[in-house]
């Protein structure tokens, strides 16, 4: 079975990262994702967002572990980014929904996720890729997808290459999105 975090992921080895690259993961959740981002940009930045101290504390100690130095961690929501990051980024993963074996009341809801990935988009270079993970096999989940792919279909696909990949054969399976700004 596809792994599709893992598909997400293989978007982030087209984006132009390199080395000293700043990128963003705007739902840090234990840390996984902000890891993988930190090893990509070892002399960069990771801006790293989540509501949850717990969040925080998990995603510091796994940074610890590894050795670590370039993650700035943030206690704040993602749609409240512009305010930390006042620089273009190179790349930014959303990981949206609620963090498993975790409190499944605090999740991602859709009008400040929409708001979130509205604001990334405006702070992408060029060459530049965003990924998102959708979970709609809960209520607010399914709306937030909805209303993410309703919005993103509006922008020009002169600039973007956005793009939606889902299990055909089931509906509540979670689904990526990967948004390319091209490179000219
Ligand atoms: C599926 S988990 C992320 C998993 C994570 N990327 C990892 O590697 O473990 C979703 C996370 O989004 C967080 N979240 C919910 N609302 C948020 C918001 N407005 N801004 C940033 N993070 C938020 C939750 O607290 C939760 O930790």
């Amino acid at each position: 079975m596809i792994k599709l975090l893992d598909f997400a992921k293989n978007f982030l080895k087209q984006a132009d990262i390199k080395p000293n690259s700043v990128v963003a993961d705007f739902t840090m959740g234990n840390g996984y994702d902000t890891l993988y981002l930190a090893s990509l940009v070892p002399n960069g930045k990771v801006y790293a967002f989540d509501v949850q101290t717990d969040a925080l504390i998990n995603t510091k100690a796994r940074l610890d572990k590894a050795g670590y130095k370039n993650v700035i961690l943030i206690k704040d929501g993602h749609e409240n980014a512009a305010n930390y990051i006042k620089e273009p980024i190179d790349a930014g993963m959303f990981n949206l929904g609620y963090l498993p074996g975790s409190d499944k009341s605090v999740h991602t809801m859709h009008e400040s996720t929409l708001k979130a990935v509205k604001d990334a988009i405006g702070m992408l270079k060029k060459g530049g890729y965003i990924v998102i993970c959708v979970y709609p096999g809960h209520e607010e989940g399914r709306i937030e997808g909805e209303k993410l792919l309703e919005m993103l279909s509006k922008y020009d696909k002169k600039d973007y290459c956005i793009t939606h990949f889902h299990i055909i054969n089931s509906p509540d399976a979670s689904f990526i999105i990967a948004i390319e700004k091209y490179n000219k």
